[in-house]
């Protein structure tokens, strides 16, 4: 039998983090532990504003991380949600799998897990992220007592004109569907869905695959989106492959998106086949008005990343102009994710 090669995939901000896991892998480490390494690289990044220190805070300004592994060979998962003050939630993830018969952890009782093991606290709040989330609240409403940009230079009425208390006149804060920012275009705005995943398979032909997010920025504390989900964020069969996601958390729990992804491949779609049908379920069970664009189609994007067992691997997200990280003989690259809804043409 061939021995298969490594192959990886992962969203468009892992690229440092397969070629870490990558290296991991050469020199010996077990699959999970070079995963932990490589997406650590991303979890240490304070410029990744969507995964560990710097990544952007919930309403109240507090960081909140999740993540989750699972491993293949042993169908086990180990995750943690809504763990404030821990940068590495990767490998606290990967200590709930090893050293308890739980899978998930959630908040003071994941950090009481995590300092029981010595992972080290700190604020995760960068001057960046710090200011972003103040840019937020002053935007956030007319009705409140914090003063936007325009408001600070003289631009806008103040707290006591008119305009302020008439309510926002902005459409873009008429909208309960936030912008398109998440793990597969470059973070430019600061509002995001942003996640890292990565899928691997080693040289035994087995695999594994990790998630790790801030989740959702400024959303209501306690909040707790698809990646340290198993089965929505991430899902593993040994016996068929792996995948994840990215983006909008409420909806791919919804659909329990990786599951979904690896159950087709299972049936015999390609891995961008098995993405597809994923992204079309969640269309077609998008209903409420407040998610859908003028044509019908959901306002907001997810990505799905898909890696078969016999080393194929594919990606595809809800609109067109999203990219992934595949890594495989050739070495580390991004490429264009396939998508179910074109861009709007000459917008
Ligand atoms: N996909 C990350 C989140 O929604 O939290």
């Amino acid at each position: 039998m061939n021995t298969p090669s490594v192959r990886m995939i992962a969203s468009w901000n892992g690229l440092r983090a397969v070629a870490v896991a990558a290296e991991g892998l050469a020199s010996g480490a077990p699959l999970l532990d070079a995963l932990v390494k490589g997406v650590e690289t991303v979890e240490d990044d304070p410029d990744e504003l969507s995964v560990g220190y710097g990544g952007l805070p919930n309403e109240d300004g507090i960081v909140e991380l999740d993540a989750a592994v699972m491993h293949g060979p042993t169908h086990r998962a180990g995750a943690v949600a809504g763990v404030r003050g821990v940068r590495h939630v990767s490998r606290l993830a990967l200590e709930v799998l090893r050293r308890t018969d739980h899978t998930l952890l959630v908040g003071e009782g994941a950090l009481k897990f995590a300092r029981a093991l010595g992972f080290p606290e700190e604020s995760l709040l960068t001057d960046r992220s710090r200011k972003a989330w103040l840019d937020w609240k002053a935007e956030l409403s007319t009705r409140d007592g914090w003063l936007s940009e325009a408001e600070r230079r003289g631009l806008a009425p103040g707290a006591f004109g008119t305009a302020r208390w008439a309510g926002s006149t902005d459409p873009a804060r008429s909208s309960a569907v936030p912008g398109p920012g998440d793990s597969s275009t470059p973070p430019s705005a600061p509002f995001t869905y942003g996640t890292v995943h990565l899928s691997a398979l080693d040289g035994a032909g087995e695999v594994s695959c990790l998630t790790s997010t801030s989740g959702l920025s400024y959303k209501i504390a306690g909040r707790v989106g698809d990646s340290p989900v198993v089965g929505a964020g991430l899902y593993a069969d040994n016996a068929v492959g792996s995948a994840g996601a990215t983006g909008r958390g409420e909806a791919v729990l919804q659909v329990c998106g990786a599951h979904a992804a690896v159950t087709r491949m299972g049936a015999g779609d390609s891995p961008t086949e098995a993405c597809l049908w994923v992204l079309r379920h969640i269309a077609d069970r998008t209903r409420e008005k407040r998610l859908l664009d003028g044509n019908g189609r959901p306002a907001f994007n997810v990505t799905l990343y898909a890696l078969r067992k016999d080393g194929a691997m594919g990606s595809a997200s809800m609109h067109e102009g999203y990219e992934h990280v595949v890594l495989d003989e050739r070495g580390a690259r991004r490429e264009p994710c396939a998508f179910l809804f074109e861009r709007p043409r000459g917008v």
